[in-house]
């Protein structure tokens, strides 16, 4: 692939959109390898991926608004979809899905972002959906997710204004989890990784399905959802070996996602 690079080791997956010139921004080449990386990961051996951008400044500057510039309103809401389908792709994968955000996160930057389940960034990270400054809306979903994921009236305010935050201000409103220093950001990235794929993989990715699907679902359906998830884990071999260790004070073999 051109614009996508994917390495895996010790069922950790890393993703990085590799498109210097233009600051990593989406166009659709980059957009379709995006998917074709996603639907290729082998889910029996990767147990999370990590999503970030090449180089030093930028995680993904936006969509490209080269392409974007001489859109019909057809080819625009096609666009729109083309991204929304294949960040939603991301939002459901089965694993855990960090970003790793390395620098700009604006427009579908920050909407790729916050497609992953969990965010971190650097200190020179910058957060915004400028698309208002250009006139346009969002259009990978950054109208639905922003309002979901910070209070209502911050995403408005950062959707109205299109004015950009910095990352401590992304830590305060709850945009992303830990600030880290430029070079420390993948290694952190990777050891959370690593914690979370040294954990039971069918427990959690019950986890991420039943938070996912929950928040969509009134609470006493919700939390039938996660009866149903928390039953799925018993009698696998995995469950049986983490309690069977717990109790024998052993350290569990290594879980193997059966
Ligand atoms: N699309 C296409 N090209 C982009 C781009 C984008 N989103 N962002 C940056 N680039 C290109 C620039 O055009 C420039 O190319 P040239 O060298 O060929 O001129 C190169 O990347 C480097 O960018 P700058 O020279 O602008 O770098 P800078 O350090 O001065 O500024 C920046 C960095 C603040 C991120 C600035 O590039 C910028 O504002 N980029 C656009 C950000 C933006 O508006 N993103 C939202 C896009 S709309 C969207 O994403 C819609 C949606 O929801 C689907």
């Amino acid at each position: 692939m051109a614009f996508i690079q994917m390495e895996v080791q010790d069922h950790v997956a890393v993703l990085t959109i590799d498109r210097p010139k233009a600051l990593n921004a989406l166009n659709s080449e980059v957009l379709s390898e995006l998917e074709q990386a996603v639907d290729g990961l082998d889910l029996e051996n990767v147990r999370v991926l990590v999503i970030t951008g090449s180089g030093e400044k930028s995680f993904v500057a936006g969509a490209d608004i080269g392409e974007m510039s001489t859109l019909t309103k057809a080819e625009g809401e096609a666009f729109g979809k083309k991204g929304n389908d294949i960040f939603r792709k991301i939002e459901t994968l089965p694993i855990p899905v960090i970003a790793a955000v390395n620098g700009f996160a604006l427009g579908g930057g920050n909407e790729l972002a916050m497609s992953c389940d969990i965010r971190i960034c650097s200190e020179n990270a910058v957060f915004g959906q400028p698309e208002t400054g250009l006139g346009i809306t969002p259009g990978f979903g950054g109208t639905q997710r922003l309002a979901r994921l910070v209070s209502p009236g911050y995403a408005k305010q950062l959707l109205y204004s299109a004015k950009n935050i910095k990352a401590p201000e992304a830590l305060r409103i709850g945009l992303v989890n830990a600030v880290y220093p430029a070079e420390e950001l993948m290694p952190a990235a990777l050891k959370l990784a690593a914690a979370i794929a040294a954990n039971a993989p069918i427990a959690v990715r019950a986890c991420k399905q039943a938070v996912n699907q929950g928040l969509e679902q009134p609470m006493d359906e919700a939390i039938v959802l996660e009866e149903k998830r928390f039953g799925d884990c018993f009698e696998t071999a995995d469950q049986a070996e983490g309690m069977r260790a717990f109790l024998a004070k052993e350290k569990h073999a290594p879980y193997q996602n059966r």
